[in-house]
């Protein structure tokens, strides 16, 4: 299936009409913090924002009398996305692309390349610093330690469970049979041996069992975590959701995808009950992006990464030192916190062969999914 590259409109967006007359368009551009590049259909720079001056280090004036062949070897893969954005009429976008010439060397950079339906031939490249490019490559990285992790389950269950319930059963007994003034201690053994055993079931879900897939309703998933959430630990703390209605399934598994948000939803709520933001706010959203693209690593196949779900929280931000040990297990923040939140959630995100990106400033923090739609007959995942 090939979908038109229009975007989906968003329910919260007010219609065209509502709207005030817009600023005019190469103010915004000229604003856009975001380098952007018009390429006309003979390769050569049309338009530049200051963003994409400063980003590649040329001027305007200069990338006026270029061609992009000038900037970049025949073979550079830019050529072959901005071909197909071209010949598909839609957006393409990759990570981790190296520009590398006489006169620009930039490596790690996420571009998106999209048509320009009003002048045929001609597309605009938007790029990203390495930033994203290192979200996505830790991801990758404690994808095994997660891993790790299933190999230490597997001993703690075996080692710790079987003697627990012994601990447990004896402190039971003890409650009902110690003089008053001792009871308490004997409740103490009884819910922390309650603690670990809860613990170590959390730690046997990073098994290496292969998951159950189906399609699956994402916004079914949304709604059943946001009223869980609502009526216990988020009950004070406003939800916005901006949902694409006409988003395909996710091809993937509905309890460990609830058991994902359910991470990000509680992440997000303690950030802002810590912080004691006075209006918490969670906005999730659902969309559909057609160019995000995953090489898998060591051969040559390309998944098609086209769902994405965002939770975006207001709360104080991902402090600094724990930012790049985010997806590690045992990393936390909080005082009670057990740190196998996010490290499970990029398990299982890495299962289903999706992408996980975090973006984190005061007030701001948005963690994107990105993932399949369920294939088609043939096995292809749609496009
Ligand atoms: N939305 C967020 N805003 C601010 N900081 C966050 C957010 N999400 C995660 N963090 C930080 O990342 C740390 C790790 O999160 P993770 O979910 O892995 O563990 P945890 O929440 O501390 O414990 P657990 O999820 O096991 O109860 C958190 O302790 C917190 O410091
Ligand atoms: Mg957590």
């Amino acid at each position: 299936m090939r979908k038109p590259a229009t975007r989906p409109t968003l329910s919260v967006v007010p219609s065209a009409s509502a709207l005030p007359r817009p600023p005019d368009a190469l103010a915004l551009l000229g604003a856009l913090p975001m380098p952007l590049l018009a390429i006309d259909n003979r390769n050569r720079v049309r338009y530049v924002n200051p963003a994409a001056e400063e980003f590649l280090g040329i001027s305007a004036s200069q990338l006026a009398t270029l061609g992009l062949m000038d900037l970049l070897p025949a073979d550079n893969p830019l050529f072959l996305m901005i071909d197909q954005a071209r010949r598909d009429e839609m957006i393409v976008a990759d990570r981790d692309l190296s520009i590398e010439g006489p006169r620009v060397r930039k490596v790690g950079i996420s571009v998106q390349v999209a048509p320009l339906p009003e002048e045929p031939g001609t597309v605009i490249l938007l790029m990203q610093d390495a930033s994203t490019a290192r979200a996505l490559d830790r991801q990758l990285t404690f994808r095994s330690a997660a891993r790790s992790v299933s190999g230490m389950a597997a001993i703690l269950a075996h080692e710790v469970k079987n003697p627990l319930s012994g601990i447990r059963g004896a402190a039971q007994l003890l409650e009902t049979s110690v003089a008053v003034a001792d009871r308490e201690l004997a409740v103490l053994i009884r819910d922390e041996a309650d603690r670990i055993r809860a613990l170590v079931d959390r730690m046997e879900m990073f098994g290496d069992k292969p998951i159950e897939r189906g399609a699956v309703n994402i916004h079914r998933v949304l709604e059943h975590v946001r009223r869980l959430a609502q009526s216990g630990f988020a009950a004070r703390i406003r939800f916005a959701e901006v949902y694409d209605p006409s988003l395909p399934p996710v091809w993937g598994n509905r309890d460990q995808l609830v058991q994902v948000v359910l991470n990000l939803i509680k992440n997000a709520a303690e950030a802002i009950a810590s912080a004691g933001t006075e209006h918490g706010e969670i906005v999730l959203m659902t969309s559909y992006e057609h160019g995000v693209w995953l090489t898998v690593p060591s051969s040559e196949r390309r998944v098609h990464l086209p769902l994405v779900v965002a939770v975006r929280d207001n709360g104080p931000g991902v402090p600094d030192d724990i930012k790049p040990h985010l997806f590690e297990p045992f990393v936390s923040g909080k005082p009670s916190g057990s740190g196998l939140g996010l490290a499970l959630v990029a398990k299982i995100v890495g299962d289903h062969g999706g992408l996980i990106e975090v973006e984190s400033r005061p007030s701001r923090t948005e963690v994107r999914l990105h993932l399949p739609v369920v294939p088609d007959e043939d096995g292809e995942a749609a496009v």
